[in-house]
């Protein structure tokens, strides 16, 4: 019963996803939700030594209120930069801005791109607010492939074509990461074309593999580029982030005029936030949510190892998402069922762009989850799938 089978059920989910227009309006759906292994977040407990920073939180609000914000910013910057390996970050006033948000430093960076340029080359499949956020700014999109991007130079006629370059790495939904000779060669063909490069490293924090000093290779390669980091999807937080965006000395770009059209600041509570999150995380936090998240994703691909016909592609993926290939079966059906249950997952067509029917078979599922709801979801998730 529990894998719907009716063309009638098929039709409805069907109906939903037409109705729904990007993957945050399927998020919306799950906000209220128990077992919602929807959207990317962090809505894990917080650990012992991030209860302690939260529970200073008047403290923070006082210091936050005495001291200059420009002091408060830059210390902000440095904890967060260096626990991730980004040594080489710009420090010149305009290089970082302070955003609500990634996607606000996205918003910004289309509508500085759609001044200079018409085109834009876009991981293929990537988050879909990214090539909303670029349609929106007027901007066209071409698909660059994940494996394209990773299996060797691009091609001449893309770089021609365009005026800017956009890779997320880590990747969401898949989790690749760009290594540091793919950045380094990739760079340099920017800046031979003269193309911005832009990289979203959103999810940056779950994988040391993405540790490396991008800073060091993009400054040393002689290319114009952006760089948008985001705290947003490390620590649960309640939705207190920064999106921070990066760029080039000569970027070419008027990023600092489109931000001031939209924002004057973070509030320096988050910032100090960050600060003290960033800090915790550098005295054995972060290893601690490595391990979180490995246990997580072993949790799931263990309890449907032996399901027929279900399959986990991203098999070195170390982010708080796990794509997991339904098989046979539509995952829209699948991602029906489990809404039936009120587990709540993604559905992937949307990662996929350009081409929206190659996710026909893939849900996401978020591992940034206390355990217990991740067990308690994909033990209905095995149920919808066996028809047990
Ligand atoms: C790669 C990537 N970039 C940006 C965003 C947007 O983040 P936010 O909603 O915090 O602005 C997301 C959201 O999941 C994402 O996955």
């Amino acid at each position: 019963m529990l894998l719907l089978k009716t063309s009638q059920k098929i039709r409805a989910a069907q109906g939903t996803d037409a109705a729904l227009g990007n993957l945050t309006q399927f998020e919306y759906l799950a906000l209220s939700s128990p077992l919602n292994l929807s959207d990317g977040h962090a809505r894990q407990s917080l650990t012992p030594g991030q209860a302690e920073v939260v529970e200073a939180l008047p403290l923070l609000w006082a210091t936050a209120a005495a001291n200059p914000i420009e002091e408060t910013e830059a210390a902000a910057k440095r904890a967060y930069f260096r626990l991730l390996g980004q040594h080489s970050f710009p420090t010149a006033r305009g290089r970082v801005l302070s955003c609500y948000s990634s996607s606000v430093a996205m918003e910004i960076l289309a509508r500085s791109l759609a001044t200079r340029t018409d085109a834009v080359a876009l991981l293929h499949p990537t988050f879909d607010n990214i090539p909303d956020l670029l349609l929106g700014a007027g901007l066209r999109l071409l698909p660059l492939a994940e494996e394209a991007l990773h299996d060797g130079d691009l091609d001449q006629e893309l770089l021609r074509a365009v005026g800017c370059v956009f890779v997320t790495t880590p990747n969401n939904p898949t989790g690749r990461v760009l290594s540091q000779e793919r950045l380094r060669a990739l760079a340099e063909q920017c800046a031979e074309h003269d193309v911005v490069l832009a990289l979203d490293t959103s999810f940056r924090g779950f994988d040391p593999a993405a540790h490396y000093d991008h800073y060091a290779v993009l400054e040393d390669s002689g290319c114009r580029w952006v760089v948008i980091e985001d705290t947003g999807k490390l620590w649960p937080t309640q939705e207190l982030k920064i999106g921070w965006l990066v760029s080039s000395a000569d970027v070419g770009l008027p990023l600092g005029r489109v931000y001031s059209d939209i924002l004057l600041g973070v509030s320096p509570l988050v910032m100090m936030l960050v600060q003290r999150f960033s800090e915790d995380a550098a005295r054995g936090g972060l290893d601690a949510l490595h391990r979180f998240v490995a246990g997580n994703r072993a949790l799931v691909r263990g309890d449907l190892a032996d399901v027929a016909d279900v399959g986990f592609p991203d098999a070195e993926s170390r982010v708080s998402v796990e794509r997991i290939d339904v098989g046979r079966r539509p995952g829209l059906e699948v991602w029906s069922a489990l809404r039936d249950h009120n587990v709540h997952v993604l559905p992937c067509q949307k990662f996929h762009w350009a081409a929206p029917s190659e996710g026909d078979h893939l849900l996401r599922i978020a591992l940034s989850r206390k355990s217990a709801a991740v067990a308690s979801a994909v033990s209905t998730l095995r149920q919808v799938l066996t028809g047990g």
